[in-house]
């Protein structure tokens, strides 16, 4: 029998979201029935609402979230009811060309639910493959990582998008290191994992970014030991004058935006790597001298979901909390409920939260 559940909606481009009673299938072949617990307000799902990434509406947003399992479909076998799992938005095939070649963290071919959740019989787009602004959702099972059970729900939420996604471009995509000088542009929920996952790295100097002295000093608690205010000085300027006059050698971009970008590639060190993880829209362009592209070498990558393996770092990034060597209860500002999602989205552009966490 499907499930008759209350779910955050965004009906259509930049129109404040409503809370409407959504219909959930039961799991078919391969799929999961989750009872979800507690979903981070992302700003990738604000990018949804405003039609910035696609323009397939009416999306059942959330997809930061951790819950348990309910029910599963045929031949799964990855987990069972009763699972505290955390959910994914790359559920990896294991049979494209990039998985077959080992590199599987950038699948090209992830997947997620087959049947759609509907809103008064329309099909709904799930936000990144999830939707989990909802009292349950129907997920792959790949999407699915069990975890230690004693972790918080709103806090183990989390590790399913905004702090994978920074700690991740930090360590797995810029490869940060012992000893290594690491910038941080946008001190947000991402931002400041990429600042936690420099510092669990072993970076000897890692800087904060950003354009809100609130940021700059929430910043540090994750680690940072300078931070620069860009709208007050020269962020390049700064950054290379606390690097003995060379840049980073590591930079992340975690807002994503034309100005933030050409910031990051000039503030870093001769070889360095620029790692982009905020997500632009479809209308921004760089432009870059070709000759110092050429010319100060090293490498511009960007980072989706922290080039993480879900079944890998999941479980791992949970014991580092339980065992207190990574403060993921700092990042959770607020915890609040399904009705309060679009004043959540507000509280972000106001720059007063980090993450405001839906519980269920
Ligand atoms: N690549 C991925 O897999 C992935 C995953 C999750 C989120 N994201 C993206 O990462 C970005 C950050 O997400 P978030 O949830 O941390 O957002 P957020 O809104 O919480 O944080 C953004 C931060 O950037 C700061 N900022 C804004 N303009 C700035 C500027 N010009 N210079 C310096 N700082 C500036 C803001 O003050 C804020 O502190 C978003 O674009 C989001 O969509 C990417
Ligand atoms: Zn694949
Ligand atoms: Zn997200």
């Amino acid at each position: 029998m499907p499930h008759l559940v209350k779910g955050v909606v965004a009906r259509s481009k930049g129109e404040p979201v409503s809370v409407e009673t959504i219909e959930v299938p039961d799991p078919g072949p391969g799929e999961v029935l989750v009872d979800v617990k507690a979903c981070g307000v992302c700003h990738t799902d604000l990018h949804f609402r405003e039609g910035a990434i696609s323009d397939e509406f009416p999306f059942l947003l959330g997809h930061e979230a951790a819950g348990i399992v309910e029910e599963v479909g045929e031949g799964v076998d990855n987990v069972s009811p009763g699972d505290f799992v955390i959910l994914n938005w790359r559920a990896v095939c294991g049979e494209c060309r990039s998985c077959k070649r080992g590199r599987p963290w950038y699948c090209f071919d992830t997947h997620n639910a087959t049947q759609k959740m509907t809103l008064e019989g329309a099909p709904l787009t799930a936000a990144l493959g999830i939707g989990a602004f909802a009292e349950k959702t129907l997920v792959a099972a790949g999407q699915a990582t069990k975890v230690d059970s004693r972790a918080k729900p709103e806090v183990a939420g989390l590790i399913g998008c905004g702090v994978m996604a920074g700690l991740g471009a930090a360590i797995n995509t810029g490869e940060v290191t012992r000893g290594d000088s690491v910038a941080v542009f946008g001190c947000g929920g991402v931002g400041d994992a990429a600042i936690a996952g420099s510092n669990l790295a072993g970076a000897h100097t890692i800087i904060a970014v950003d354009i809100d002295e609130r940021k700059l000093e929430m910043a540090k608690e994750f680690g940072a030991t300078h931070t620069v205010d860009s709208s007050k000085e020269d962020p390049i300027e700064a950054i290379r004058q606390i690097t003995d006059g060379n840049g980073a050698d590591v930079v992340i971009d975690a807002v994503g935006i034309p100005s933030t970008y050409e910031q990051s590639f000039f503030a870093r060190d001769l070889a360095g790597t620029v790692v982009l993880v905020g997500v632009p829209n479809p209308e921004m362009k760089i432009e870059l001298p070709l000759q110092e592209v050429f010319g100060r070498g090293g490498s511009l990558k960007s980072s989706w979901y922290g080039d993480c393996l879900p079944s890998r770092d999941f479980p791992m990034l949970i014991d580092l909390y339980l065992q207190g060597r990574l403060n993921l209860e700092r990042f959770v500002s607020e915890t609040i409920s399904l009705e309060d999602v679009e004043e959540a989205f507000h509280a972000m552009e106001r720059g007063e939260v980090l993450r405001s966490v839906v519980i269920l």
